[in-house]
């Protein structure tokens, strides 16, 4: 498969921000393809690898990561959350391939939702998430952008209601692929003007 300049450009924008600015002493949960170029990333700035753990719901793709990193599952992201093996989390990447609002296969709006009600954040995590563009006019920034913007209110929403907050940190956004991408990435802290529900 080939890649854009653009997509390659922000892979490497994201994987470098979070290898760097995450808390290498608690766990990232990451989703990788089979070159897994964020596993290496990682690993390069000295995470632990057995702080990385991957789920892919792609038998291929897992076969060939599983190959250098004993911690791959053949599992869909929200598999691996239900499976509750999940040690305090600093990093979580779900670098996803559908819109956020999902399909019967990838719900990215439904993981955050577990993923809040279940997993144990170290005091300051990274969460990054890519979604595709759902339209017919998904060529159109203008639908691009108010698709991402309605990702970062829910992600906030949710993130209020369990109280933390998520602060949108904007260095990311919009690239394109075969259609039009979108990384968001927000540090996750407890919410101190508000209690957890
Ligand atoms: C875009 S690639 C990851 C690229 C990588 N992070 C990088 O920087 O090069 C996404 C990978 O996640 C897998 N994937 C997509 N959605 C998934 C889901 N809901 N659960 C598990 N794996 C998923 C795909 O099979 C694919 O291998």
């Amino acid at each position: 498969m080939r890649y854009t300049a653009e997509y390659v450009r922000a892979k490497q924008l994201v994987n470098k921000y979070l290898a760097t600015n995450g808390e290498k002493l608690h766990h990232a949960i990451i989703l990788d393809g089979p070159k897994h170029h964020t596993l290496n990333c990682l690993k390069h700035f000295k995470w632990a690898p057995d702080h990385i753990h991957i789920p892919n719901n792609s038998y291929a793709d897992y076969h060939k990561i599983q190959l250098i990193h004993p911690q791959t599952y053949h599992l869909s992201m929200r598999e691996y959350l239900e499976g509750g093996h999940i040690d305090i989390t600093s990093v979580v990447y779900m670098d996803y391939m559908c819109s956020f609002w999902g399909n019967s296969i990838c719900s990215p709006a439904s993981d955050i939702k577990y993923l809040f009600d279940n997993t144990r954040f170290a005091d300051t995590c990274l969460l990054a998430i890519t979604c595709s563009v759902r339209h017919k006019l998904k060529e159109s920034l203008w639908f691009s952008n108010i698709q991402m913007l309605k990702a970062i209110a829910q992600i906030q929403s949710v993130a209020k209601a369990h109280g933390k907050q998520a602060i949108l940190i904007p260095e990311f956004g919009t690239y394109k692929n075969k259609g039009i991408m979108y990384t968001l990435m927000f540090r996750v802290e407890a919410d101190t003007k508000t209690k957890a529900l």
